[in-house]
């Protein structure tokens, strides 16, 4: 056993302005899989997390929408914290940088900091708006572009030609608040002397804390010489007061990144017996392995500011900085005017959040790249992966073991070396999750799934079940198939702790830890297969689809152009026995492209095959576990690839088919009327 390690782990935590929305959701589940691939290899791994509540745009808004600074925050707060509990983020306490302990700790920074030397203080000229009365940010101000005259660009780039500038530069500048022209005030800044630190942050680039891409950049910054960093902002400001310098407060980013450690403090305050001082925190940051995962825009921040400020005030420095890329969207830029800014409630109004964890696994490795979510590929991805990979592994053999070999494993496995070679695959993809590789993991888990699927496909269950004989047999390939699962499942965990809840609840509370998975699961008796995971359709994506719905087609004339048959009486139609099935498996059939073979369960302690034209419109394996309606009393028909034992219900008028389905709930065998 590897000793245990101490770490303690953050995301960057978001603005108190906005929603939680898919992009922040990357960096969220990115951190959540690889914190609870830590505690399930035994680690002690603090999770922490909070709202970055100050700043000149949340006084802002909070002003629009007629409340205090501090309510709005309160509400925001409460809103991203079920956000990220729907989403599965596994917080070990969820915060805000607006908290006591956050000033006690900027204050005591700080005053390190001043102590140190480190602190200048020197008068800058800024743009004011004296219709406001406050201290405009450069994203406030905005004006044409000195380069190529484009009018409306904001005060610090502009978005047509890409120039950079000062404020100053605009032509024509006016205050996005209230449309007045700045003018230009002088007023006394505070500044942290980020030069002074130059040497150890060569170092630190050189100690493993960055990746190699992040570490370049560093270099080019260094390189390119530091400049003091302007930390103070004027009155009116939500925020914390600088010591000693009235009407001044400390410039958000000082106090956000110091909001790591104030919300490890409150956390550690409801464990003792009573709050830690300051002096006890401090210590007792300087014990944990600290991981710190942040988008690309924040490196500087975390990679020379924090550092620097941590230097300065005598505190340790982070173990690691885990950088991602950005998401966007079907390709594009998330954007409101765009459409493709998805919050995380439109989201889950749609879709199950698994299905998002899922993807992003299957997409982040340890690189800063984009990353790309396409709904038609996601759609695609989940189906095949999720649904026809896996959950189908479960699903087939549970339903047979269930029906033909009362729901009991074997007491041995037949392919031991098969579950060996499974748990053996334990370490490989423990490796890639914990280097942060999680596409990597994901495709070996994959791969394995593939492999018990052609397990399963060799045996053929479904035919063993025909004969008593075989029922013994039947038994163990699905003992078999179902430790496979097993073991996937809990390789999985760290990606999906919904549904590994749900598989470890059905095969009665059974761990699912990764040393658990190497010893086989046998002599049980389960419950009958319940539905793990459904599909995603066409149709739960309609919201995301940013293009215009196309018209509805004229369908009216449907009925008028195949007029409906003769009439019959409710005699007549009682002569037709429809019933739910299960379709158990499904297959094509070699050398008929229109065709698929299921293997469907009515409820009557045999499997039928059933011959159906769906082929063109379905693929096998999305169909295994869901419910059809079926003819049951339909005489059997003999044809070239064996015999038909029935006919599944279908719409259809050429265009397209779409089997008929049963709502969630009604058992094989049930009749249809
Ligand atoms: N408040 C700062 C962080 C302070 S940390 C001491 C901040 N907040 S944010 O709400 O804008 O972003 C929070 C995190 O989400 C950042 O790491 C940011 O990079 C990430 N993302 C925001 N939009 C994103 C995408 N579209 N894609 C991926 N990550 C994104 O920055
Ligand atoms: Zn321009």
């Amino acid at each position: 056993m590897p000793q245990s390690r101490k770490l303690l782990v953050t995301s960057a935590l978001p603005y108190a302005n906005g929603p939680i929305h898919l992009g922040h959701l990357v960096e969220y589940i990115q951190t959540d899989i690889w914190v609870r691939y830590q505690r399930l290899r035994g680690h002690s791994c603090t999770y922490v997390c909070a709202d970055d509540t100050h700043g000149t745009p949340i006084m802002l808004k909070a002003e629009q929408e007629g409340m205090t600074p501090e309510a709005l925050i309160a509400r925001v707060g409460e809103e991203h914290a079920r956000d990220f509990a729907d989403f599965g983020i596994s917080f070990d306490y969820f915060g805000s940088t607006h908290c006591p302990e956050n000033e006690q700790l900027s204050r005591d920074i700080y005053e390190r900091s001043r102590a140190g030397g480190h602190i200048a203080r020197r008068t800058v000229e800024q743009a004011f708006d004296p219709v406001k009365n406050l201290f405009l940010p450069d994203r406030f101000i905005k004006g044409t572009c000195p380069r190529c005259h484009s009018p409306d660009q904001y005060g610090d780039s502009c978005e047509v030609c890409g120039a950079t500038y000062a404020p100053s530069d605009l032509e024509n500048p006016v205050s996005a608040l209230s449309g007045a022209t700045p003018v230009t005030r002088s007023s006394e800044h505070y500044f942290f002397r980020l030069g002074d630190f130059t040497a150890s942050l060569k170092t630190f680039t050189e100690t493993g804390a960055l990746q190699p891409e992040a570490a370049n950049k560093l270099r080019e910054w260094l390189d390119a010489g530091l400049t003091d960093w302007d930390i103070s902002r004027d009155a009116p400001y939500f925020g914390f007061s600088i010591p000693d310098a009235p009407d001044k407060f400390f410039y958000v980013w000082l106090d956000a990144p110091i909001g790591y450690i104030a919300t490890l403090w409150r956390l550690l305050n409801t464990q003792a017996p009573r709050p830690l001082s300051l002096e006890a925190i401090r210590e007792a940051w300087g014990h944990y392995e600290t991981h710190h995962f942040i988008g690309k825009d924040i490196l500087y921040f975390h990679a020379l500011f924090w550092p620097a400020m941590l230097e300065a005030a005598g505190l340790a420095r982070p173990h690691a900085i885990h950088a991602h890329g950005f998401l966007t969207i079907n390709g594009k830029k998330m954007s409101k005017s765009r459409g493709t800014f998805i919050t995380a409630r439109d989201y889950l109004a749609h879709l199950p959040a698994e299905y998002l964890r899922y993807y992003l696994a299957a997409k982040l490795s340890s690189h800063i790249e984009d990353i790309d979510l396409n709904f038609d590929d996601f759609r695609a991805r989940v189906n095949a992966d999720l649904v026809g990979k896996l959950i189908n592994i479960a699903s087939r053999s549970a339903q047979l073991l269930t029906r033909f070999a009362d729901g009991r494993l074997g007491t041995e496995l037949p392919d031991l070396a098969l579950f060996q070679e499974f748990a053996a695959a334990g370490d490989d993809i423990g490796a890639h999750y914990e280097q942060r590789e999680y596409s990597h993991a994901i495709k070996r888990i994959m791969d394995l799934a593939d492999r018990a699927n052609r397990y399963v496909d060799d045996k053929k269950p479904w035919e063993m079940g025909r004969d008593p004989r075989q029922h013994a047999a039947l038994r163990g390939v699905c003992t078999q198939a179902l430790n496979l699962f097993r073991v996937l499942m809990a390789y999985l965990q760290p990606v999906l702790p919904a549904a590994s809840a749900r598989v470890s609840a059905w095969l009665g509370g059974i761990d699912l830890s990764f040393e658990s998975a190497r010893t086989p699961l046998l002599g049980i008796s389960i419950e009958p297969y319940q539905h793990l995971m459904r599909r995603v359709e066409e149709k739960d994506l309609a919201w995301a689809t940013t293009a215009p719905e196309p018209p509805a087609p004229a369908r009216t004339e449907v009925l008028a152009a195949q007029p409906a048959a003769a009439l019959i009486d409710i005699a007549d139609f009682g002569r037709v026995d429809l019933r739910v099935a299960a379709v158990i498996d499904a297959r094509k059939v070699e050398g008929a492209d229109k065709l698929l073979q299921l293997s469907l369960d009515l409820g009557e302690g045999r499997l039928r095959t059933v011959f159906a034209g769906i082929r063109r419109s379905y693929d096998p394996q999305t169909l295994i576990g869901r419910h059809v309606v079926c003819v049951a009393n339909l005489a059997p028909r003999t044809m070239r690839f064996g015999v038909s034992e029935g006919m599944v219900l279908a719409a259809g008028d050429g265009e397209g088919i779409f089997l008929l389905g049963v709502d969630t709930g009604a058992k094989p065998g049930m009749p249809v009327h």
